[in-house]
């Protein structure tokens, strides 16, 4: 590790010397190889930067995403202190102006987190502005008290409630499962918008399943449910079997970088589409 620290330094971005290095280590590998092998090798080498070159061009079109939806939340909101960087545990700044922009046209008054972080204070914010409240679950108690402690920095504590609820086993269908303490959502009804970005898959198999299930009779009839992570099997598993227990359910996927589906009561359906990103609904 301090090897890769040395050369690449904390963040891992090689210098002009490494690369250089690299370089001359990667052709003399390859000559090797082709003279062991042949012309098979330029193949080979051909296929893995064609393979690069797709997959920069994959982040290039990510990042310009990410960079015109952080542009577009700060023009939305009057940030008042620095938010927290976007990392891989974060929801992404392309679902965060998507959650947005459902609490700009849909005005839900309860919105219930399970798994608040920095999607927490995004969605403080823009329920500042058009009203409601949410409550916002984390399983571990260090978490909790970071987001809280950021929702007080960015002086949302009046609309962003933290609440630590350990996972705790729960019968599901006659199943042993592991979710947040279900006794902390006992004075929660009527939720207009569920967002489901926890427990971690680490925690169990299907870690997000049991949040329908278990929350489906305290959500508004009109609730609108927002599952991140969706490319995932795990979260494709849990839609699909959601989408068999609760027919009434319809769900849309929306293209953002780590997947997201968007799930609703069919009769709901009138009330618009969440956004142009909308793509092929998946029908329980
Ligand atoms: C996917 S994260 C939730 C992210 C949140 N919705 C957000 O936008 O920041 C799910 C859980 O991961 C845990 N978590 C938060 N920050 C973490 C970190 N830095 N490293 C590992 N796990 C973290 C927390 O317990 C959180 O509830």
């Amino acid at each position: 590790m301090k090897f890769f620290i040395w050369i690449f330094g904390e963040v891992p971005v090689p210098n002009l010397l490494t690369i250089g290095g690299l370089t001359v280590l990667l052709a003399a590998l390859f000559g090797g190889l082709w003279a062991l092998f042949g012309n098979v090798v330029i193949v080979v080498m051909l296929a893995l930067v064609l393979g690069l070159i797709a997959v920069l061009q994959a982040t290039v079109y990510y990042t310009h995403q990410q960079i015109q939806a952080l542009q577009s939340l700060h023009s939305l909101f009057d940030i008042r202190a620095p938010l927290p960087a976007f990392r891989s545990w974060n929801i992404t700044p392309d679902l965060a102006t998507e959650v947005v922009g459902l609490i700009q046209e849909r005005r839900p008054r309860l919105i219930v987190e399970v798994g608040g972080g920095l999607s927490s204070i995004v969605a403080g914010y823009a329920v500042k502005e058009y009203g409601g409240r949410i409550v916002a679950f984390d399983h571990l108690a260090e978490f909790a008290d970071q987001t809280r402690a950021t929702v007080e920095r960015h002086g949302l504590s009046d609309v962003v409630t933290v609440r630590h609820a350990p996972l705790k086993p729960v019968e599901i269908g006659g199943k042993p499962w592991l979710w947040y303490d279900t006794t902390q959502f006992e004075d929660l009804h009527d939720i207009d918008l569920l967002f489901i970005d926890g427990p971690p898959n680490t925690t169990q198999l299907l870690a997000r399943y049991p949040a329908l299930p278990l929350l489906i009779d305290r959500l508004s009839p009109d609730a609108v449910i927002v599952l991140d992570d969706a490319d995932r099997v795990m979260e494709t598993r849990a839609v699909r079997r959601w989408l068999a227990e609760f027919p009434g359910l319809r769900a849309d996927r929306l293209l953002t970088k780590r997947g997201c589906v968007i799930l609703r009561q069919q009769a709901d359906q009138a009330a618009g589409a969440v956004s142009e990103h909308t793509g092929a609904a998946m029908q329980g």
